[in-house]
């Protein structure tokens, strides 16, 4: 099931960067697994631990990140995926998507071009989770008249 995702990984330019609290721990595990197994180049902003954690402080290194271009995209986790998704939209260069099936995360990508993913790790599970990465990773933005609203987003 995961050898569409192959010829993505293989274009990828940067580290994918990731992250979790504690509720998105195994999800993230999981995933880590799998990118080792198929040696994608990826960069863990934590959580290192399933002890109780704070989502904001991983959320805010891996955004930082990714308005530097030292990761792409992003992918985060927590349990109901809220959190960390408020968190990361704080920063203006990011539009992270809060997904939980494919049809989501091929129009985070398609129309609002999301440069971060994120899944709720307590309503999904691994494999569908994967599922929706593999979709979102290879969904291209349509731009046009989605570029014009994108354009309208940032709040100064
Ligand atoms: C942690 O218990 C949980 O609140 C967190 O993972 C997330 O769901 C918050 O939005």
């Amino acid at each position: 099931m995961h050898s569409q995702s192959q010829s993505l990984f293989a274009q990828s330019e940067k580290p994918i960067g990731i992250c979790s609290d504690h509720a998105g721990f195994q999800m993230k595990a999981y995933f880590l697994s799998l990118f080792e197994e198929k040696g994608i180049v990826f960069k863990d902003f934590g959580a290192y631990s399933p002890e109780s954690s704070d989502y904001p402080d991983f959320a805010h290194p891996l955004a930082i990140a990714i308005e530097k271009g030292e990761c792409y995209p992003g992918i985060a986790f927590c349990g109901t995926g809220n959190g960390i998704n408020m968190a990361l939209n704080k920063h203006q260069g990011i539009r992270a998507a809060l997904c939980w099936d494919t049809e989501i995360a091929q129009l985070a990508r398609a129309h609002n071009n999301a440069n971060a993913l994120v899944l709720p790790s307590r309503i999904i599970a691994n494999e569908e989770a994967y599922q929706i990465m593999v979709t979102f990773l290879n969904t291209p933005f349509e731009g046009g008249r989605h570029q014009r609203r994108i354009d309208k987003i940032p709040v100064f």
